[in-house]
């Protein structure tokens, strides 16, 4: 097997690979809307119970999908069950070798599946191209990983004894997904089950079905055995009875802190003869620190960067800088620059910096925090300009001189919303940072080696930028995951995640050998 490499990023700066993106749209507009079924072992169930729409065109039906109910969590859960018994007797290779087909099927439809992410949760192009070259890098790793795991770890011989480290596979995997990454998480999480020989039963988001039942075909289209791998659309109460089943051995969550946190307490009941384990990444509150002697020519468009691309709705977004005071002012001056310059519109248009929040839930919750943000302290820059009228558009907003308890400043707000502080140094700016029980991405610009060596020290979260954007984690380069409330540390896309989704055996054999049997 060659060594694994990120796949290569389309440039949208030419031509041709616009046009590629564009012929997936074309083909992906010949289809009529998407039925997304209840589909466990051969049987699927049509329904249209959940109608997703485009974000930014919420008349436009992309999807209809059945809404699985708790029955059918059994079922589903039940015909994992028997799948997992041959599935995990398929030698690690194979295993991988169908995993690596699923990357090629994602590669060839590379167009058309970024085309449905531009419609059903309004990813901009560039943003929906790197979502799946991250589902096809997901694929790539973790079946070159899965084949390393199976020949096990060395462990410490002597003479007269035989000792072995092993993995095994652990059983039913439930994969619950959010929205955000809609190819590409749900696609990693069940890619890790399957890799390491379990059965997987996937609950995408509500709001992306379409995007869960792509990931299902390609591992399916590819080899993976119908009851091996099944796919519940519906919404939380779905996910809620696939966790609870006794018969689930690992949860696999990737969304909201208060869901993470009740499947975790879900899980604390033991399974039918396992303890459960959960695997879960949460949100955040990302804080960048912006030294006195930071390069604001580099800060400055990277901070715009990872606070609005996708309109803030990316777990790793910037929301919160604290700046020096000596340099605030100018910050400040120049990030409102920024702002008054994106380009707010449709996912599809090439060259948008903003496009719609996911659903009409989600417009109103930022609309509330920007009204926070004006009567409890200040608008410093929004831009409200070329804003459409019709769907889920929020402008991208600023908010300054906010008092110390705003909620805008301690919660996940999830939305193109950035508050800026003044912090007296970066000490203050750290203490703040410590005080958040929040610990999932971060950022520092700074020009000092030994301040950068202090801050990350001292830094609590899973991810720490230094000069730099803080989104657009690679597989294999940026393991990716946060720590206290932000998750349980797991790290995707990383050398340790597969551990998650096994369980350790060691055999130890006494070979002196007392004689022959005869
Ligand atoms: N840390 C990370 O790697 C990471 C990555 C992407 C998104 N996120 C987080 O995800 C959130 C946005 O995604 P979302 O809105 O889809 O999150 P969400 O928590 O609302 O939903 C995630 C999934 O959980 C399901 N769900 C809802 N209630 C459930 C319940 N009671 N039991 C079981 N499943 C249930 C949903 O149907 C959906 O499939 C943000 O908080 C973001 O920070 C984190």
């Amino acid at each position: 097997m060659s060594e694994f490499v990120n796949e290569p990023i389309l440039e949208l700066r030419r031509a041709p690979h616009r046009e590629a993106l564009l012929e997936g749209m074309r083909a992906f507009t010949e289809q009529a809307i998407f039925r997304v079924p209840v589909w466990i072992g051969d049987g699927e169930r049509h329904g249209e119970e959940i109608v997703s729409t485009d974000p930014g065109d919420p008349e436009r039906v992309i999807a209809t999908a059945a809404s699985a109910s708790a029955d059918e969590a059994a079922e589903a859960v039940a015909t994992a069950t028997r799948g997992f018994a041959r599935w995990s007797a398929t030698p690690a290779e194979k295993r991988a070798e169908i995993l690596i087909r699923a990357a090629a099927w994602m590669r060839e439809r590379r167009g058309e599946l970024a085309a449905l992410e531009v419609r059903e949760c309004a990813k901009p192009w560039g943003e929906a191209d790197a979502d799946v070259c991250e589902a096809i890098d997901f694929l790539e790793y973790y079946a070159r990983g899965a084949v390393a795991l199976g020949r096990g770890k060395a462990i410490f011989q002597v003479p007269g004894e035989r000792n072995e480290l092993r993995y095994a596979p652990r059983g039913v995997v439930a994969v619950v997904a959010p929205w955000n990454f809609p190819i590409a998480i749900p696609c990693g999480m069940v890619a890790a089950g399957l890799a390491t020989g379990n059965a997987v039963v996937l609950k995408p988001a509500e709001q992306s079905p379409a995007c869960g039942h792509a990931v299902v075909r390609a591992l399916r289209e590819s080899g993976v055995p119908a009851d091996a791998l099944a796919l519940l659309p519906g919404e939380g109460e779905a996910g809620a009875a696939l966790v609870a089943h006794p018969d689930v051995h690992t949860i696999a969550f990737t969304g909201s802190g208060p869901v993470g946190l009740s499947i975790l307490e879900t899980a604390a009941k033991p399974g039918r003869r396992h303890l459960k384990r959960v695997v879960a990444e949460m949100g955040g509150k990302n804080c960048v620190l912006v030294d006195s002697d930071a390069d604001l020519d580099d800060a400055v468009p990277a901070i715009v960067q990872s606070a609005f691309l996708y309109a803030g709705q990316k777990c790793s977004a910037a929301s919160r800088v604290l700046v020096h005071e000596a340099i605030a002012d100018a910050f400040l001056e120049r990030v409102a620059g920024a702002v008054e310059v994106l380009q707010v519109g449709q996912a599809e248009t090439f060259g948008i910096d903003v496009p719609p929040v996911i659903e009409r839930d989600a417009q109103e919750r930022v609309q509330r925090y920007r009204e926070l943000a004006r009567a409890g302290g200040r608008i410093a820059a929004e831009q409200l300009e070329g804003v459409p009228g019709h769907g889920w558009f929020v402008p991208p907003t600023v908010a300054a001189d906010l008092p110390a308890d705003s909620p805008i400043l301690h919660e996940e707000i999830f939305g193109p919303l950035l508050a800026v502080e003044r912090v007296k140094n970066l000490d203050a700016a750290m203490d703040r940072v410590d005080e958040l029980p929040f610990a999932l991405t971060g950022g520092l610009f700074c020009r000092n080696p030994h301040t950068v060596e202090r801050v990350v020290r001292h830094s609590p979260v899973g991810n720490l930028y230094v000069n730099r954007s803080i989104t657009g984690a690679m597989v294999g380069r940026q393991p990716f995951g946060g720590n206290r409330l932000s998750g349980t540390g797991t790290k995707a896309g990383g050398p340790d995640y597969l551990l998650h989704f096994v369980e350790p055996h060691v055999v130890s054999e006494n070979t002196v050998r007392h004689g022959l049997v005869i």
